[in-house]
């Protein structure tokens, strides 16, 4: 567990980080990024860790992938490559760069790690877990498999490398459906979010898809009922919910899909209203490139996710941790499931 009075001592003795109004001045083309969400003084803040961070990366040949719910301070201020979860497992294969700071939760650090075992892979905390993640077990794979015999196991990427090592294929909520109608045999397992694969199997009728009892803490909280009234009071709004919630939910939406989906589709439709029911940081990290749309509705955060600050950043680069291993063996099982995913979603694209 990080010791927050040791990291801010040491982060105070090696950097200038007190909020420069100055520097926030000199950095503008930075802030214009995310300047209708993060006001002046607040970005007066980040200021002096972006710069460092920035710095840093350099000095210390790092490359930062963060996800699509970072905040617009990482996601606009640090970031070299931001994505979906597929999108960060892809353009991890691609990294050069000798360290990777994984901003976004354990299991994407670990996909990282899995695709790129010489490689050092940092997290900035190490407690940026995922309900889904934690909900299963290899153990668990088993005995679905015991359950199913014969049944492919398609397993989310927000799992454990014990898990995807169990696995047949890995999936995300961009190649979800076309995952499983890909697979062979009549039953499909999917692991571990019983509502991604609740609405997989309506998009796939073909294939018997059964389920492990997973959810996500942030997308379940969502109710149809809550849509339906925001509607109600409003019907113009363009409604976009990403497929971790129910499917009640999905169902009273317009579009649903994976967090960079939804980017996409807003970008693409430029509705005057949209409610994005998925992470805070996804309207947020939008803002200011879509200045015409209003962004309405409520927002669940990812408490794990939000473990990932400016200051855990620096601190990682700083000091090199907190360094993320997987047990070779372990790794290289799983590799054979992420990189079947990633090469089914290069055909699917096609
Ligand atoms: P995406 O693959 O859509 O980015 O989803 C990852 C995630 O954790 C959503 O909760
Ligand atoms: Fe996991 Fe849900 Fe957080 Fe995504 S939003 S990391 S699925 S807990």
């Amino acid at each position: 567990m990080l010791d927050f009075a040791a990291m801010r001592a040491t982060l105070a003795e090696a950097y200038d980080l007190a909020p420069s109004l100055t520097l926030a001045e000199e950095m503008r083309d930075v802030h214009a990024r995310m300047e209708r969400v993060v006001t002046l003084p607040d970005f007066a803040r980040y200021a002096p860790y972006i710069r460092a961070i920035n710095r840093l990366k350099h000095e210390k040949n790092a490359i930062i992938l963060a996800h699509n719910y970072m905040t617009p301070e990482i996601y606009h201020g640090v970031a070299d490559v931001v994505g979906d979860s597929l999108q960060l497992a892809i353009e991890a294969t691609k990294v050069e760069a000798q360290t990777i700071v994984q901003c976004g939760v354990h299991f994407m650090a670990e996909t990282s790690k899995i695709l790129n075992p010489s490689k050092t892979v940092l997290i900035p905390d190490m407690e940026a877990g995922c309900s889904l993640a934690e909900s299963i077990t290899a153990e668990g794979v088993a005995q679905m498999r015991a359950k199913y015999p014969g049944a492919p196991v398609v397993s989310y990427v927000n799992t454990t490398a014990e898990v995807k090592a169990a696995s047949d294929v890995c999936c995300t909520s961009s190649n979800a459906a076309q995952i499983v109608a890909a697979m062979e045999g009549d039953t499909v397992i999917m692991t571990p979010d019983q509502y991604l694969a609740q609405n997989v199997a309506r998009q796939v009728p073909q294939k018997k898809v059964v389920w492990w009892a997973g959810s996500c803490i942030v997308h379940e909280q969502y109710t149809a009922q809550d849509l339906r009234d925001y509607r109600a009071l409003h019907p113009d709004t363009r409604i976009i919910a990403h497929p971790e919630c129910p499917p009640s939910v999905v169902a009273e939406a317009d579009f649903s899909g994976s967090t960079s989906g939804i980017i996409d589709y807003v970008t693409r439709e430029h509705p005057g209203r949209a409610m994005l029911v998925t992470e805070c940081s996804m309207a947020s990290n939008i803002a200011d490139a879509l200045p015409e749309v209003e962004f309405v509705g409520p927002c669940n955060m990812c408490p794990y996710m939000k473990k990932i600050t400016l200051e855990k950043i620096l601190f990682s680069l700083h000091t090199g941790t907190e360094e993320v291993f997987v047990d070779p063996e372990i790794a290289a099982r799983a590799r054979v499931a992420v990189e079947r995913m990633i090469e089914l979603s290069r055909k699917i694209a096609k």
